[in-house]
């Protein structure tokens, strides 16, 4: 099928690169003579039919923007065969004849819903969590992590100079890559993340040594996943339980979405330019269901079931029958995925664990 008009839309928690990511769409179908339109507010927006033709003029310095220009949303009823249904009629209205879904695991299993309906769709990952199974790398990571590492410098420095702690909350949900990445980066005494299981006592008994051999400031990073068993955040009291066991005067700071702004990184950029170039030419083949992902630095098309259910069994969510219908191959294929994400989380932990200790 040649097509003629496509839709991009950007779903669930934006992320930097997002806009670039839309750029790129733009300027490579634009290239390839189909129009694009642009879907505003996620999967909101399709339902709704609000919908914009997208320009040069709209998207000039786009590339350089965190946020999104066509704004995001969650919208837990686009689970529902009827709501699907609708944006299936504004996609015939409109004349949109395939669709771009940029966003995390939710958006994807929307992209497939859309593409069963008669829409081919494409899943883009772009997400600051970096928690997509099937792709080493999303959308958004590099920037969130820079911007976390930049204010825990800022932190560190008075810090030292007040010979304090600060204990940092940041943002991925229940992926701890932003925390581990920004703890090695900063040489934090102590991090803890949601995959691997914490021992507070060795890490307070490690800051009193540490301020016994004379070290002034410090940082601990925790993953906003940690939590207390009624689910609480865990960040805050670990600050308390700090300063009362070790005398070392703690702060607590978290960061929050502040780290989901900012001016996206090269790495976010061309990441994202290289996602959509792809994501339209697959199109244009007449491929669709796929989301693209970055596999040991070649940028691939991955089934969207597959993706999925991979993602399930990294998180021990598989459900009855999921596995039902892949060949032994593919399941070799997504339990070395799930191996490989569990062996990069354990190396990065280890090394986490010796570069805070002067
Ligand atoms: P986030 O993790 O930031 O919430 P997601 O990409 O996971 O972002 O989800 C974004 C949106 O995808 C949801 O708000 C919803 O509109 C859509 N979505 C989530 N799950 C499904 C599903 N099972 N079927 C269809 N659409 C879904
Ligand atoms: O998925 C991105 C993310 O920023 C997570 O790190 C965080 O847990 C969540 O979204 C916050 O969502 P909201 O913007 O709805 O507060």
């Amino acid at each position: 099928m040649a097509f003629k008009k496509i839709g991009v839309l950007t779903s669930g928690g934006d992320a930097p690169g997002m806009n670039a990511c839309v750029k790129a769409v733009f300027n490579r179908a634009t290239e390839m003579g189909i129009e694009v339109v642009g879907i505003m507010g996620g999967y909101a927006g399709l339902v709704n039919g609000d919908i914009v033709p997208l320009t040069r003029e709209m998207l000039r310095g786009a590339m350089t923007v965190g946020g999104t220009r066509l704004y995001s949303s969650r919208l837990p009823e686009f689970k529902e065969k009827e709501v699907q249904l609708q944006a299936v009629e504004t996609c015939k209205r409109e004349g949109i004849d395939a669709l771009i879904c940029i966003g995390g695991d939710g958006t994807f299993r929307g992209a497939t819903a859309m593409t069963k309906h008669g829409i081919p769709s494409i899943g883009i990952p772009g997400t600051i969590d970096n928690d997509i199974t099937a792709t080493d790398y999303t959308i958004g990571l590099d920037t969130s992590t820079n911007t976390t590492l930049r204010m825990i410098d800022n932190l560190k420095d008075t810090c030292e100079s007040h010979a304090r702690l600060n204990v940092v909350e940041v943002m991925g949900r229940n992926c701890g890559q932003i925390a581990l990445y920004a703890a090695i980066a900063s040489s934090a005494v102590a991090v803890a993340i949601p995959e691997v299981p914490f021992d507070e006592e060795a890490a307070i008994k490690k800051i009193a040594t540490l301020r016994d051999l004379g070290k002034r400031g410090m940082i601990v990073v925790v993953s906003e996943g940690v939590v207390n068993p009624d689910g609480s955040h865990y960040a805050e009291g670990l600050a308390k339980r700090i300063q009362a066991q070790t005398g070392v005067e703690t702060k607590f700071a978290r960061f929050s979405h502040v780290v989901r702004g900012g001016r996206p990184t090269m790495r976010d950029r061309a990441t994202a330019a290289h996602m959509a170039v792809r994501a339209v030419e697959l199109l244009a083949e007449g491929k669709s269901n796929v989301v693209m992902c970055e596999l040991n630095g070649l940028i691939r098309p991955v089934d969207i079931h597959f993706a999925l259910i991979a993602d399930r069994m990294y998180k021990n969510k598989l459900e009855e029958g999921d596995l039902d219908g892949f060949t032994p191959e593919q399941l070799e294929g997504m339990k070395l995925l799930c191996d490989k994400r569990q062996e990069e989380i354990e190396n990065l932990y280890k090394v986490a664990g010796h570069v805070g200790f002067r």
